[in-house]
């Protein structure tokens, strides 16, 4: 059998990791012939319940898991790890403005920098699960120096996956027939979803989204809408966020990375910008990425983009910039 990967989850005792890491234990994203080490961090508060979730991972009696060490120490988590996920964040809590929310994270995410730094293998993939998501990732890239950039990602394969349904049900096909969806931007409400360049096979003809849905005011409106505000839907009906298909879309995304990604096909990946379509550098930015069996995923270039969608775009870049600020700005007057 294979040496056992190291993997980390962070938030482990939390309501995605929870789906997470019966997901991660049972093959779906590292395959069924990987053995697993799995690091699970947490604070101190929630050991007793972790431990009930370490308990249920036993019970579930996975023959990939090797170990399971669960801890409230970032260096004892992150120690020689080839991935993390990073789920654990501060939530919002009532009456918190955005920049407090912003701030409390930024703590944690160059503490946990620093710490994988310090800790991790230099080659860990690192996938920022927790909001804001996009920042957190810049954030923990930006304090863990020694490793490179393009290995560090944030997760909007939830809202690519959503966009997928969202075209899928109003076409009435399977959701694998929408191919070509892009998330530009945040993985927030600001984010732009993008069908311009989707595809759709319908009775075995590949037709652009746009002309198989004949809607353009539906694409360009409550299409929009819908998959910006679906986490906030989710969250009204729920009393609690998306945990379930996130969690699948966590497992897609590192899947995806690690195996490639179909080459016919690309996905959205928050990564590191490198100016690509205009948009700043330096900013944790969703793209389309394709993805090769190597490990490594390529931004897609050199698409074409109409006026709508370049307002957009740039109105997703603007907030991530001001995230930035903020963040970097609070961490360089609080040390510690
Ligand atoms: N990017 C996305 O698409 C997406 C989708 C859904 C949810 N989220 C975000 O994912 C995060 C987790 O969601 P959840 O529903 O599991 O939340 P949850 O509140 O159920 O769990 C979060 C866990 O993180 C832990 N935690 C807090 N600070 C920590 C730290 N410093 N180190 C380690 N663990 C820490 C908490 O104790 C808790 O157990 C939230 O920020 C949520 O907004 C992101």
């Amino acid at each position: 059998m294979a040496t056992p990967l190291k993997v980390c989850v962070t938030g482990a005792a939390g309501q995605i990791a929870y789906s997470l890491l019966y997901q991660i234990g049972h093959g779906d994203v590292f395959g069924k012939e990987q053995p697993l080490i799995l690091t699970l961090l947490d604070i101190t508060p929630m050991m007793n319940a972790l431990h009930g979730v370490v308990m249920e991972l036993h019970d579930c009696a996975m023959t990939l898991v090797k170990e399971i060490v669960p801890t409230d120490s970032e260096e004892e988590a992150f120690r020689d790890i080839d991935v993390a996920f990073l789920v654990g964040s501060m939530p919002r809590r009532e009456g918190m403005l955005r920049k407090d929310l912003l701030t409390a994270n930024a703590k944690i995410f160059r503490s946990q920098g620093l710490s994988l730094d310090k800790f991790a293998k230099k080659t860990v993939k690192v996938v920022v699960v927790g909001n804001p998501a996009n920042t957190n990732a810049m954030i923990c890239s930006h304090f863990a120096p020694s490793i490179p950039k393009e290995n560090f990602t944030a997760l909007t394969r939830l809202d690519h996956n959503r966009a997928k349904a969202q075209i899928a049900t109003r076409i009435g096909v399977r959701s694998d027939a929408v191919k070509n969806v892009v998330i530009w931007g945040n993985h927030s409400s600001t984010q732009f979803p993008d069908v311009s360049h989707a595809t759709v096979e319908v009775e075995g003809k590949t037709l652009p989204v746009y002309e198989a849905v004949k809607d353009d005011a539906w694409i360009e409106g409550d299409f929009i809408t819908t998959v910006q505000g679906r986490g906030a839907a989710v969250l009204k009906a729920r009393k609690l966020s998306s945990a379930m298909s996130a969690s699948k879309a966590v497992c897609d995304h590192v899947r995806d990375w690690w195996f490639g990604a179909p080459q016919d096909e690309w996905v959205s990946m928050a990564v590191m910008s490198d100016g690509s379509y205009g948009m700043p550098e330096g900013v944790v930015y969703s793209f389309p990425v394709r993805v090769s069996a190597d490990c490594k995923w390529a931004i897609v270039k050199d698409l074409p983009i109409s006026d709508f969608a370049r307002e957009k775009m740039e109105k997703t870049a603007k907030e991530l910039e001001e995230e930035k600020k903020t963040a970097l700005e609070f961490l360089a007057s609080n040390s510690s």
